[in-house]
This record gives C-alpha cells, sequence and structure tokens, in this order.
C-alpha cells in the first residue's frame, strides 16, 4: 500500500470541508502546517462505531486503524517510510513534570487568554446527566424504552420525521434547568474570572458552561443546544420557550406547534447529517494558532470533527486531557504527522515521544481539583461552587414534605384491624390481599 496515497483517502477535517466546497485547495497529507479549520460549508458531525475504527480488534477481525498502524510500522521497520512521514526528534520537554503540578507551574507562567478547552458529556455526568458511550449508564445503553433501530437514531433527522416522540421524550428530560454545574464548569468559570480563558468548545447540548458563568461569546455549542429552535420544513425560527411548552405538553402540545409552524419544530441541536455552527470552524480557526494549553476534559474524542481539534493546536501547545478513560492516544506506530489528521488520536501522553501532554485520569472533578490545588486555586474554586451550589438549591423546587415513620400497631389494635375485615360469617373464605 502507498501510505500518502492511503493517507489521502482518510477524510480530515479539510478533506470534509474540500469535499463540500469545491473550488478549495486539495489537501494532502504532506501539506503543512496543519489544514485551517475554516471552511465554506459547515461540516456535519461524524460518528463512527468506535468499536470497530478504533479498537485494536474485534470478532470481526482488527480494525483499519489497527490494519494502518501494521502497514505503516513494517514500512517503518524496512526504512520505507515516505521522509514527510517520520517523526521528527522529540524536543525538549515542555513541562516541568507531567502531572498537575508541571502544568500549574506553567500556567502560572504563561499570559492573557491563552488556554482553551474542549469539553465533553464527562463534564456533566457529575450533575446527573448521563454521558452517551459509557457501557451502561451511558445514554446509548439506555435507550430501550424508545425501541430505536439503533442509539444513534434518537440524533438522526429521518428518524425525527418519523418519530418525533423519541426524541421529545429525551429533549424533556435534558432540557436546561434541572441541572446544577459541576466543578469541572465552575474551574473553566475561574479560568475566565483569571483573565484565562480563550475559548470553551463544548460538544455538550446541556448549557451548563453558561449557567456556570462563563459568557456566551466564549462558549462554542459545536453540537448546538437547546437556546433556540427552528421548524425542519420552513426554516423559520421559534421561540424555545413555546418548543418546550408544546414538549410539555405531550403529543398534543407537539403536533399543534407543528401544524402551526408548518413543520416539525426541533431545538437547533446538530443532529448526525446536520452542519455544524459556523462559528466552531471560525472560532476554532482563529483560536487553536494561539492557544498555549488545550484542557481536554470528559470526552471519548470519538466524533469528528470536533476530536480532530486536539491535533490543530502549534506544537508547542501544552495538551492535557482529564478524563476517566484514557483515551485520544497516538498508537506510537502511527506517525505523528498520520495521527494529527485521522482524528482518531493524536496525544503522546504515556509515549516515549511525549514533550508536552499530560493525563489526568479519573473523575473530572478529580482531576481538576488536583489542578486547582496544584495552581493555589482551591479556595477561590470552592467558593464558586458554594455560591452555584446555593443558587441552584434556592431555584430548585422543594423536596416533598417528610412522612412520619410507620408506627408499629399493637395487638389489641392488630385484632380490632382484623374484626373489621372478617365477614359476619364465620364460614366466609378469608379475604387475601395481593
Ligand atoms: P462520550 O459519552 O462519548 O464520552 C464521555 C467520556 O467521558 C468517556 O470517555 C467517559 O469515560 C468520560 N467520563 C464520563 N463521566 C466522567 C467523569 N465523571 N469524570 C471523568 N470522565 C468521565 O461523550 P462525548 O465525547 O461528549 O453528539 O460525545 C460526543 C458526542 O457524541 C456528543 O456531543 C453527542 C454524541 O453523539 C451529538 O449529540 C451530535
Amino acid at each position: 500500500m502507498d501510505p500518502a496515497g492511503g493517507l489521502k483517502r482518510q477524510r480530515s477535517i479539510s478533506d470534509e470541508a474540500n469535499a463540500q466546497s469545491p473550488g478549495a485547495a486539495a489537501y494532502t497529507a504532506d501539506a503543512q502546517p496543519a489544514p485551517s479549520l475554516a471552511t465554506a460549508a459547515p461540516l456535519t458531525p461524524r460518528d463512527p462505531p468506535p468499536d470497530r475504527e478504533d479498537s485494536d480488534s474485534s470478532d470481526d477481525g482488527p480494525s483499519k486503524l489497527e490494519l494502518l498502524a501494521r502497514q505503516l510500522d513494517a514500512l517503518r521497520q524496512a526504512g520505507e517510510l515516505p521522509d514527510h512521514l517520520v517523526d521528527p526528534p522529540t524536543p525538549p520537554p515542555i513541562l516541568s513534570s507531567f502531572d498537575a503540578d508541571g502544568l500549574a507551574a506553567y500556567i502560572n507562567d504563561g499570559s492573557e487568554r491563552d488556554i482553551v478547552v474542549m469539553g465533553g458529556a464527562g463534564m456533566s455526568t457529575a450533575a446527573g446527566i448521563p454521558d452517551f458511550r459509557s457501557p451502561g449508564t451511558g445514554l446509548y445503553d439506555n435507550l430501550q424504552k424508545y425501541d430505536l433501530p439503533h442509539p444513534q437514531a434518537i440524533f438522526e433527522l429521518a428518524y425525527f420525521r418519523e418519530r418525533p416522540e423519541a426524541f421529545y421524550a429525551l429533549a424533556k428530560e435534558l432540557w436546561p434547568g434541572a441541572y446544577c454545574p459541576t466543578t469541572t464548569h465552575l474551574f473553566i468559570k475561574l479560568l475566565h474570572d483569571k483573565g484565562r480563558l480563550l475559548r470553551c468548545f463544548t460538544q455538550n447540548i446541556d448549557s451548563l458552561e453558561s449557567a456556570a458563568g462563563v459568557p456566551a461569546e466564549l462558549t462554542v455549542a459545536a453540537h448546538g443546544n437547546f437556546d433556540s429552535a427552528t421548524c425542519i420544513d420552513t426554516g423559520a425560527s421559534v421561540d424555545p420557550n413555546e418548543l418546550k411548552a408544546a414538549i410539555d405538553a405531550g403529543p398534543q402540545g407537539w403536533q399543534a406547534l407543528r401544524d402551526r409552524e408548518g413543520g416539525l419544530v426541533k431545538p437547533d441541536i446538530v443532529f448526525f447529517g446536520e452542519g455544524l455552527p459556523r462559528r466552531f470552524f471560525e472560532l476554532a480557526t482563529q483560536d487553536l494558532p494561539r492557544c498555549k494549553l488545550l484542557l481536554v476534559i470528559g470526552t471519548s474524542l470519538s466524533v469528528q470533527p470536533f476530536a480532530q481539534l486536539v491535533g490543530h493546536v502549534p506544537e508547542n501547545c501544552v495538551r492535557c486531557l482529564v478524563n476517566r478513560d484514557a483515551v485520544g492516544r497516538r498508537d506510537p506506530r502511527i506517525p505523528i504527522a498520520v495521527a494529527r489528521h485521522l482524528g482518531s488520536g493524536s496525544l503522546d501522553y504515556g509515549n516515549a515521544a511525549n514533550y508536552r501532554d499530560v493525563a489526568l485520569l479519573g473523575a473530572c472533578d478529580d482531576g481538576i481539583r488536583s489542578l486547582a490545588a496544584s495552581l493555589g486555586w482551591a479556595d477561590d474554586l470552592d467558593r464558586l461552587v458554594a455560591s452555584a451550589t446555593a443558587l441552584f438549591a434556592a431555584r430548585a423546587p422543594p423536596p416533598p414534605p417528610e412522612l412520619p415513620p410507620p408506627r408499629q400497631l399493637s395487638a389489641s389494635e392488630l385484632a380490632s384491624i382484623g374484626d373489621l375485615l372478617v365477614d359476619d360469617d364465620e364460614n366466609a373464605a378469608p379475604v387475601v390481599f395481593e
């Protein structure tokens, strides 16, 4: 196989853009530097089944990625890897240590607005919102009640047209307002308060960044959210409060809205097959070259094109994964230049070639707390958490009054109840309570 040819067939961010934007220069694997994220036509989220694309093997044999890694490794060992794919010598480490302390020292040495956050569903699980792919607890493992042909159908336009009630039921559950931002969301706000947040790109539709106080202009909802709504047939904007009221009212509610609007109305959440907001590409193109630290928090990095942002920061940008699972790590057999464009993992934490990547593995809030402690920001973070918790408690409906514990009945009380239940006719069948 010709590896360069193979790479050209891999659809990088700019490949996708070129495919949708005729006239744009064709991208090839040896183009340098990393291609621009700006596109004339917005891209659509792609969700390759991670089991097949990213894992080493499955019952059906090795994944495409594993096959590519083997072929590239064979070429390397035979000394036939093209020069432009040979990894450059590893630069000296940027960090004094690859942990929270090393990261904190680096952050404390930084300047204004040089930190970009890339967030995913793992940031919000501590608030009670499930993520998508965690086995057992993730949303895609818990949609049986909707009887979907496959879990992702809940976010597919064709299925929504056919059976809107499934998405509407989920939307009712997920509609923002019922959840309190987590310590991680509040740390992003703290980054802003400290003048360090350049942008927060989030895949989440829960708007918890906004609930935490991160300004709207610093947040990019890459997969949309519930802040606006559109009729899918006429393209007319619809007040999201009107949509919420319709969904809350059940089928009659959303059917009436559909009849009024001339088509189904959907919150502006990016479904599979829909374009990402133009703002995502514009701001990613603008911000990533200026980014000194990329914090990748609570995401499996399995949905494109979002996951590819990791490979589009400058080579002297430190990247830190804060996540329960060790995701996004480059297979050392795959050259750095290739990994950056595949979007399947270009982080080098734990690899011999690492000079800039850190992984704080475990719960997001724990990783973030350890980073805040190393930064000397623990008290500031605690204050933000305390005020968000108090605000949320004040807004939440009061819990139902506690019922007194059941009283043990005395023998005579039991006997008198028994008398009430026994029919006058002593031969009558006993009363049986099912
Ligand atoms: P995923 O569910 O794919 O990944 C969540 C990641 O967070 C996993 O690696 C979990 O291990 C990790 N995680 C969960 N809870 C955690 C916690 N408390 N602390 C640390 N890590 C935790 O979610 P995303 O990567 O965000 O698209 O998924 C991206 C997109 O896939 C979503 O935006 C959605 C979905 O299809 C659309 O809606 C278009």
